[in-house]
């Protein structure tokens, strides 16, 4: 059981997060999953779209607090790298549909995806500040350009949660739903997508997307070794310490 759930239907596979007791944060063998997912669906032609979903509740707590603790991931080839990569360069349309908190990664990937369509319930977070911790998933670099540099800071350096009339205007989301609505819509818009030439899809997002793929690339591997290093320091270790124990943390200097 790995907390992700596979769809194959209509040209579109859909991976559904699936861990909602634990608020769907992703753990090694969850990334593992999703990797390997994405690697499947770049090479079957059957698979034209990709959607990622969660629960109407809850989209993603972010990383699993209690397994970065355990095994904080060390190298290129551990799984949350090599999902990283892997939506950085996924080559067909990728779409997401979010409802309830999009914590951290949760967020994060959300920047890699071509379509998203989110719940009235969304609230977007990147409060990787409060943890000790620094950007990931190139979002250091894709934030301030989607958010404007000053609204990019406030969500990264004051960890400060945003709600869909923001996420809408500044063009990371869609289009907002209720939240019993917005798997259906998706999928419904992943599998008109599903309908156009697999080659025309993939040269068009092809064309939009690799002027900047290298350097998203080269920023996910230098916010890896910082969040790796950082992962381990005293900061990091006191707020999952903290989350873990449910109390508050003691603030370092
Ligand atoms: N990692 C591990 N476990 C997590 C988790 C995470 N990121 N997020 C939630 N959980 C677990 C909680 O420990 C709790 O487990 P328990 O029932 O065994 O005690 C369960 O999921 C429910 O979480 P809870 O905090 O009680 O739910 P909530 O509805 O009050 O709050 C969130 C939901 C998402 C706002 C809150 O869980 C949260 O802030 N999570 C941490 C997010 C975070 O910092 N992620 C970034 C990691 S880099």
């Amino acid at each position: 059981m790995t907390g992700i759930l596979q769809n194959q239907e209509s040209g579109v596979l859909t991976l559904t997060l699936n861990r909602v007791d634990k608020k769907n944060s992703l753990n090694a063998s969850m990334y593992a999953a999703l990797a390997d997912a994405l690697q499947m669906a770049t090479d079957n032609t059957e698979v034209k779209v990709v959607l990622v979903q969660g629960h109407e509740t809850v989209f993603s707590a972010g990383n699993d607090i209690a397994d970065f603790l355990q095994q904080p991931p060390a190298t290129e080839a551990s799984a949350v790298f090599r999902f990283l990569k892997g939506i950085a360069v996924f080559p067909k349309p990728l779409l997401a549909s979010v409802c309830g908190p999009a914590v951290g990664v949760g967020t994060t990937m959300l920047f890699h995806c071509d379509l998203v369509y989110a719940g009235d319930n969304a609230a977007f977070s990147m409060p990787f500040v409060n943890l000790g911790l620094c950007p990931e998933a190139g979002s250091s670099l894709l934030a301030p350009q989607l958010m404007g540099y000053q609204r990019a800071a406030e969500a990264l350096l004051l960890g400060e949660p945003f709600l869909v009339e923001a996420a809408l205007e500044m063009g990371l989301i869609s289009r907002v739903l209720p939240p019993t609505e917005v798997n259906a819509y998706a999928q419904l818009q992943a599998r008109k997508m599903a309908t156009k030439p697999l080659s025309s899809l993939m040269e068009t997002k092809r064309l939009m997307k690799s002027a900047q793929t290298p350097a998203v690339l080269a920023r996910i591997q230098e916010e890896a070794v910082s969040f790796g290093r950082m992962l381990k320091e005293p900061a990091a270790i006191e707020a999952f310490s903290a989350f873990l124990g449910k109390r508050k943390p003691v603030s370092s200097s």
